[in-house]
């Protein structure tokens, strides 16, 4: 079968927008390379018409920040019956919710660091004074604090000593109703790539994040020339193994589909901690999804294209 009609969602209203609308350029570029004739969509109040209007065979999302990542804009695809590309709904809201996920993986035996989510409401009520010096006492420092849910490390930030940890608060909540309040884990940062052939996960080779000053935030990430990107991380075998199996477990535990990629640290131990998976990972010319299919020898838009095929009726 041949694919005749695939919309590529990008753009959407989220912090991320501009991210994803690289993305999914870069993801019609690579499709039409190969012949595929591909419409690029924005997920705006024009999109379900012209949908309805044009049916594609297949979307391919790749939308970041809460609808493209929640399951929203998927369960909207099921509605219409329209197939599509990557997790269905009800795993990516697992996903997205970086404490429930956390949890999952936890349970299928991956470690992630030991951690509390706050709302914005409970951290009122119980008073922010007492409420963080007890995350001190227990979790003790360094600490990362992030929203629960989000992307792009926006909000997110290192805590080296008590007296910092109130901002870091604040600087959360503008991004979030929760903040996820996590132990500092130091190592090495590697993003692991789960692509599905023939129905299995099947990993991809580590890329190593080495940000400039330890923080792959935002600037680090999509300005490229600060962060260097060493593929394949430069981990020890049993490490590189330990990675590579921690994101297969994690996209199987979570009940992904098609495509996933899991943001990993690997202390000096050796021991491989979960922080979150993305189920739309970046795609743009400086994200880790298209380097890691690059280091394999693969091509991008084959990859893309042999993931939409799966999805034809
Ligand atoms: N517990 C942690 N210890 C050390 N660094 C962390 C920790 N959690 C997150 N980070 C850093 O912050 C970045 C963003 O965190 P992540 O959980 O991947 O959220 P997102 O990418 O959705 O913003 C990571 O790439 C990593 O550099
Ligand atoms: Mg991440």
């Amino acid at each position: 079968m041949e694919l005749g009609h695939v919309v590529v969602l990008a753009g959407g209203l989220s912090y991320e927008r501009e991210v994803s609308l690289r993305s999914g350029r870069r993801v019609a570029d690579a499709l039409r390379a190969l012949d595929v004739p591909v419409e690029l969509r924005d997920a705006d109040a024009a999109l379900l018409d012209a949908l309805g209007r044009d049916r594609p065979d297949v979307v391919f999302p790749v939308l970041h920040g809460a609808a493209g990542e929640d399951g929203s804009i998927r369960g909207v695809l099921e509605l219409l019956d329209l197939p599509y590309v990557g997790a269905r709904p009800d795993a990516c809201r697992v996903a997205w919710d970086k404490p429930t996920a956390k949890s999952v993986v936890r349970r299928a035996g991956v470690a992630t660091p030991r951690s509390v989510a706050l709302p914005k409401e409970i951290f009122h009520d119980l008073g922010a004074a007492s409420v963080l010096d007890r995350i001190v006492d227990r979790l003790g420092l360094p600490l990362f604090v992030k929203p629960t849910r989000g992307g792009s490390a926006l909000g997110a930030s290192v805590v080296r000593s008590a007296a910092e940890l109130p901002a870091a608060m604040v600087g959360c909540f503008a991004y979030g109703d929760a903040a996820l309040v996590e132990q500092y884990v130091s190592g090495t940062e590697v993003a692991v790539s789960v692509i599905e052939r023939d129905g299995e996960p099947v990993a991809l080779p580590a890329v190593e994040i080495v940000a400039p000053h330890g923080l792959y935030d935002y600037t680090a990430r999509y300005d490229a020339g600060d962060t260097a990107f060493i593929t394949p991380a430069r981990l020890a075998p049993e490490a590189a193994a330990a990675a590579t199996a921690a994101a297969v477990t994690a996209h199987r535990a979570l009940g992904l589909r098609d495509l996933s990629r899991t943001d990993l640290i690997v202390d000096d131990s050796g021991e491989v901690h979960f922080l979150e998976v993305n189920v739309a990972p970046g795609m743009t010319e400086t994200s880790l999804l298209p380097r890691a299919v690059a280091h394999a020898g693969l091509d991008l838009g084959t990859v893309c294209r042999d993931l939409l095929l799966t999805h034809l009726t």
